[in-house]
């Protein structure tokens, strides 16, 4: 299985992380650079944020996004028309392009979901021309607080959800260092590395909770197969924590930050 990544559907991942996705590909961009002209990728690019974001660049001529899911990659097709877009349904580790036949490639919070992520970045490096530049980013496993508050606060009241959709323990590529090292190892060269950060704006409790609990994952049907009172405990623990001390539901930011490096083929 080349991904570690469960899908619940693209209007749910939209809820859930595509609309922070897409704040965080203009600063990506901003970091990673874009080429003026020719093709580029988006490898993994989900429902399409970062493809659109690509989409600003009028010089490019041709924008190849590709991903795993079947229904993430309709749901681009669906979002644009743009005649520049190739969209696919693929696998990182195995790109379906022939070598050296890219002016930029770009991975958006994808490399720590790929079971083989040294495989992904060869395969980004392989298909750059020499010269050509590969960025990726990955959220920091300390710097999601919006997401941490969230998933803390169930595992201290359900502990068994630990295995049942809730993250136990960090992911692989998103400490600091990591991502550098992964270019590294794949032969990339002039690498650098970066912060990148974006605030996670809500609206209120619900516009906070309700796409995490149904979103991406698998906790979902953890919590709905919960008898009613532990869900009615949790969602108070939830809700307690979003306000925070606060007595009237409302708007809330968390400041959420993403690693992100760049090296060149
Ligand atoms: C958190 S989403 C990021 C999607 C998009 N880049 C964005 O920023 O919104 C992670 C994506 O990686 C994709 N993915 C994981 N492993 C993959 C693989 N081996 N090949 C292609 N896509 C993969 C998933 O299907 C999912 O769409």
């Amino acid at each position: 299985m080349p991904s570690t990544f469960v899908a619940k559907g693209a209007e749910a991942y939209e809820a859930s992380m595509g609309r922070w996705s897409r704040w965080l590909a203009a600063p990506f961009l901003d970091f990673a650079g874009v080429p003026s002209g020719g093709r580029v990728l988006d490898a993994g690019c989900g429902t399409g944020s970062l493809t659109l974001a690509l989409t600003g660049y009028p010089e490019l001529e041709a924008i190849e996004a590709l991903d795993f899911e079947e229904n993430f990659v309709a749901a681009l097709r669906s979002r644009t028309d743009d005649a520049r877009i190739g969209a696919q349904q693929g696998d990182v580790c195995a790109l379906p392009f022939e070598s050296q036949t890219f002016d930029a490639a770009y991975s958006l919070l994808v490399l720590h979901f790929v079971s083989d992520a040294h495989k992904a970045a060869r395969e980004m490096r392989r298909v750059l021309r020499p010269g050509a530049a590969a960025a990726a980013a990955v959220w920091s496993y300390e710097g999601m607080p919006s997401w941490r508050l969230f998933w803390d606060t169930i595992l201290a009241l359900e502990p068994e959800a630990a295995g049942n959709g809730v993250p136990s323990g960090r992911r692989p590529l998103t400490a600091e260092g990591e991502l550098r090292e992964l270019f590294e190892t794949a032969g990339f060269k002039d690498i650098a590395e970066t912060t990148l950060a974006i605030t996670m704006d809500y609206a209120n409790f619900e516009d906070f909770w309700l796409p995490k609990v149904y979103g991406q994952g698998t906790f979902a049907a953890f919590f709905d197969a919960l008898p009613e009172p532990r869900r009615d405990r949790l969602r108070d623990a939830l809700r307690a924590a979003y306000l925070a001390g606060e007595r009237e539901d409302g708007p809330r930011g968390f400041e959420s930050v993403a690693f992100a490096v760049r090296g060149t083929a």
